[in-house]
């Protein structure tokens, strides 16, 4: 379940959801949950935490009706007022062919209305629906803290992600396509922004204060935190990581592959096992570890207020390495994605980089390294494609 709601009309709105089967708990909502965990951790009281519900709700408006902040013109550059209109609300159409609350529609019910990745059906998903609240994706083409381009929201859309619960929505016309895409940048900025608004008020303010966003102040959390989340996405295009050109593949460089997956350097095996049977069944090589989502949920000794909120949560599940012998890739299996993924590692997941964190820096792995990994990969999979 959901972390428990502040006021009363969201609990029973959540249980008139669950009594309705829900496509979505999207149809009643009317105001996005606070992260409660986050606020819980960082020792905010019920003060604090409303008046950062009040700044969130000034700047980006409600799942009804979104706002886009006028300091924050970059933003513009991403989402189109409109289309975020026509992603959010409840479902309804208009006029001939024009469907609104096409979030609610498609993507809620797993995805929650806020974005937080705890709609109604996600408990029963393994991997669990994204939070887009942290701004962080996994199946994308740049470097591994760059949010991912508008072109890797797309394809994601189209495609879906195999493997996984989330479905391709190529059904959808491109334009809803598109406009859903601005909706997830929408939820995920203003999930970093309140990110960065916790912790403002949990670390810089006096202690109980509440967050006044005027002023000096709002001056600064403006260009000091806020203006740079929008820039990262409006410049994610710049961060993408090019694949080299590929090299002819021969014996011997998958058998540099092959040495540098069982190597210290690269430590692929540590995870994968030595056959690439995945951490599932590694036995002593894989240590238990848990994503980026979930580590925050995983606290030695939590308050009570904590220990509550992450026992109402979903079930903890580690992460896990996965099979990378007759597996689907997740993340697409073009050689360009495959290095990408080898290079960058995968965002939010324990899957490290090998390659280095920005061009021109040097990883543990060299370039042709990384592409020597690819091959013997694609080469240890019997199928046509690769993984
Ligand atoms: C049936 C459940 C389900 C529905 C419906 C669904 N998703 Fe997902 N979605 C998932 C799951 C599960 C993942 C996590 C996949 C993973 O971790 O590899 C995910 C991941 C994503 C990602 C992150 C990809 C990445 O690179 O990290 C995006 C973006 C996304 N979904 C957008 C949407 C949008 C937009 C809609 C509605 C049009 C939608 N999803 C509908 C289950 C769903
Ligand atoms: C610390 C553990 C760890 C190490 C080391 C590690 N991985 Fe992974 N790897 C993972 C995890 C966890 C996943 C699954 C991530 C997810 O989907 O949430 C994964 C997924 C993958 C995938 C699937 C990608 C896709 O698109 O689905 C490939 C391929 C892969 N790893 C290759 C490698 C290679 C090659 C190396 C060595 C250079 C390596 N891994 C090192 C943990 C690790």
């Amino acid at each position: 379940m959901p972390p428990p709601r502040p006021r009363r009309r969201h609990r029973l709105a959540a249980l008139l959801c669950a009594a309705a089967g829900a496509t979505g708990c999207g149809e009643r909502a009317d105001s996005f949950q606070p992260n409660g965990l986050l606020r819980a951790t960082g020792g905010l009281t019920d003060e604090q935490s409303s008046s950062i519900d009040a700044a969130l709700a000034e700047l980006f408006g409600s799942p009804d009706e979104p706002r886009l902040p006028p300091e924050l013109p970059r933003m513009a550059e991403l989402c189109d007022l409109a289309a975020l209109q026509q992603a959010a609300g409840p479902v309804a159409s208009h006029e001939v062919g024009v469907t609104q609350g096409l979030y609610r529609r498609h993507c809620a019910r797993c995805h929650g209305v806020t974005g937080d990745g705890r709609g109604p059906t996600a408990r029963y998903q393994s991997p669990y629906p994204r939070d887009f609240r942290r701004g962080v994706f996994k199946w994308k083409s740049t470097y591994r803290d760059a949010p991912p381009t508008v072109a890797d929201l797309d394809r994601v859309l189209e495609h879906g992600v195999p493997g996984t619960a989330m479905p391709s929505f190529r059904l959808l016309s491109e334009e809803e396509r598109e406009i859903l895409q601005q909706y997830v940048i929408y939820l995920a900025i203003r999930g970093q922004t309140e990110r960065a608004l916790v912790s403002l008020v949990a670390d810089e303010l006096p202690a109980g204060e509440p967050l006044r966003l005027e002023g000096d102040l709002r001056d600064e959390v403006m260009s000091e935190s806020l203006a740079p989340i929008v820039a990262a996405w409006v410049d994610a295009e710049s961060d993408v990581v090019s694949p080299p050109d590929s090299s002819e593949v021969d014996d011997r460089l998958i058998a540099r592959g092959r040495d540098l997956y069982h190597s210290e350097k690269a430590g692929c095996f540590k995870c994968h096992g030595a056959a690439g049977q995945g951490g599932a069944v590694a036995g002593k090589d894989y240590e238990i570890d848990y994503d980026r989502w979930t580590r925050e949920r995983v606290v030695a000794r939590p308050s009570d207020a904590v220990a509550h909120l992450v026992r109402q949560d979903l079930p903890i599940r580690p992460s896990r390495p996965r099979q990378l012998i007759g597996a689907t890739p997740h993340g697409g299996d073009a050689t360009a994605d495959l290095y990408r993924r080898v290079h960058q590692g995968i965002a939010g997941t324990t899957m490290p980089a090998v390659g280095g964190a920005y061009p021109g820096q040097p990883g543990s792995l060299t370039d042709e390294e990384v592409q020597s990994v690819v091959v013997y990969l694609q080469s240890i999979n019997p199928k046509e494609s690769p993984l």
